[in-house]
């Protein structure tokens, strides 16, 4: 998409109340990332100058948002003596004549869907849509085919709420209009804030031209509360799964997949139901089975699952991860683990064979520690590996043992028994002959 002559706002300075939560609405995650993110990736497709609003937990918002994009302009909005929509347009000073505000809890939009707000010229191009349940939002009033006005929830009257047409929340201004009307607004309203949205019955008042455009629910839904929050993700996880299977994934029954925004899937895929991936992690011709779990991980032509568990870091080439396996932080080349395992901070190379129950002991309560294990290992059921610790080439751990010597050399069989003792007859003796 070609870059536009277009200064996109995005307005994240509010408090968020009805999310009833300590963090900043903007920044709650929707597909694993920030909402205020997915809209500044949509919205650097069509402009360079993007500049975000904040106040409410200023500093976490500009911190989090910089670890995505370092060509973000922060304006803080003096919400204090300020407040509202319009209040938060008051220090902005966009670079191009024509002004695209957002609001910052719309994380569904996508630049294609915006692209009509660019082609038509106007004062003010705002986006409606006509719902069934209108609640929470402005209300537009239309008269003659014309917008009159916006009228907020909290200000409506019985007649203005009963109305279905509402106030989508995305509008294209020319820079001259609101260099003219923002500094007019008033707050004289039920929430006592300034209202972005009364700049059109202004415009309207001195026969300016405001052009609705309507918009779907799908790209342009706001996001106020958990409800809404858990509804867009719906939405959101739909189009993930729906881009990866046209890339060519296979997926069984796609709506009890989760995906996260920042996955990547290569070659020949195959994902179960019931499955979470998130982070970034990079699956290439890799099967993942019913009920598993990868956390920005790395798989390459393996498989795992069903219930398994890859946490963060974990690297698996050419590996088998069964059930009931937790993985964590390993690298593991040619590797079988088939049953019940934790391998954490680990290094594990070809040939070798993790037997059902073998636990890497990488925890002393206070430091984390390594163990590597070489090629064509054979670790018994049920073994303990203490770290540190390096299992050389070729070396067998016998079942149950607790290896605790450091290193066990190449070639040798590690084996920590009690001997076994048998007595005779003991159950009977125990509980009495049946
Ligand atoms: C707003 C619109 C409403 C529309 C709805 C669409 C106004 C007055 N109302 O209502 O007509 O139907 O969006 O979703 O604009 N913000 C600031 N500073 C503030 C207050 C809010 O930057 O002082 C930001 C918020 O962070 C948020 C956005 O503006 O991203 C919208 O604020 P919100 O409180 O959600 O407005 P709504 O009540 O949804
Ligand atoms: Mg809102």
């Amino acid at each position: 998409m070609m870059k536009e002559n277009i200064s996109i706002v995005i307005l994240a300075a509010g408090k968020g109340s009805r999310m009833k939560s300590n963090k900043a609405k903007v920044l709650h995650s929707i597909s694993g990332k920030p909402m205020l993110y997915h809209i500044i990736k949509e919205s650097l497709k069509i402009s360079d100058d993007i500049t975000v609003v904040v106040a409410h937990q200023k500093e976490a918002v500009i911190k989090e948002i910089s670890s995505y994009f370092d060509n973000i302009n922060f304006v803080t909005q003096d919400a204090n003596k300020f407040p509202g929509t319009g209040g938060a347009m008051m220090n902005v000073e966009p670079k191009n004549d024509k002004v695209l505000v957002l609001n910052g809890d719309m994380p569904l939009i996508t630049a294609e869907a915006l692209h009509g707000f660019l082609e038509i010229q106007a004062d003010v191009i705002m986006s409606i849509f006509d719902l069934e349940n209108p609640d929470g939002y402005g209300r537009v009033i239309i008269r003659n085919d014309r917008v009159e006005y916006i009228v907020e929830q909290k200000d409506a009257d019985e007649a203005e709420l009963n109305t279905t047409t509402v106030n989508a929340g995305i509008y294209a201004f020319s820079k001259v209009i609101l260099e003219r009307y923002i500094p007019e607004l008033s707050n004289d309203n039920a929430q006592k804030e300034y209202y972005l949205t009364d700049v059109v019955a202004m415009v309207k008042e001195e026969e300016g031209t405001v052009v609705p455009i309507l918009v779907d629910e799908e790209h342009f839904k706001g996001v106020n509360s958990k409800k809404d929050l858990a509804d867009s993700e719906v939405i959101m996880q739909r189009r993930i799964r729906n881009r990866w299977m046209q890339a060519g994934v296979t997926m069984q029954l796609p709506e009890t997949i989760y995906i996260e925004e920042g996955v990547a899937f290569e070659g020949e895929c195959i994902v179960e139901n019931g499955c979470r991936i998130t982070g970034n992690s990079h699956i290439i011709n890799s099967h993942i089975k019913a009920g598993s779990v990868v956390e920005d991980s790395i798989m390459k032509n393996s498989d795992c699952g069903p219930m398994a568990h890859l946490r963060p870091l974990s690297n698996i080439e050419n590996t088998h991860i069964g059930n009931f396996v937790e993985v964590k932080k390993a690298t593991l080349k040619g590797v079988k683990a088939g049953h019940l395992s934790y391998l954490g901070d680990a290094e594990i190379d070809e040939g070798t064979n993790i037997g059902a129950g073998t636990i890497t002991c990488n925890y002393d309560g206070i430091n984390k520690y390594k163990t590597i294990i070489g090629k064509n290992v054979f670790i018994g059921s049920d073994s303990q590996l203490v770290a540190p610790l390096t299992i050389e080439d070729d070396v067998m751990i016998a079942a149950g043992t607790t290896v605790t010597s450091g290193t066990v050399e190449k070639g040798s069989l590690a084996l920590s028994r009690t001997k076994l003792k048998t007595i005779k007859n003991f159950y009977y003796k125990f509980f009495g002959k049946k």
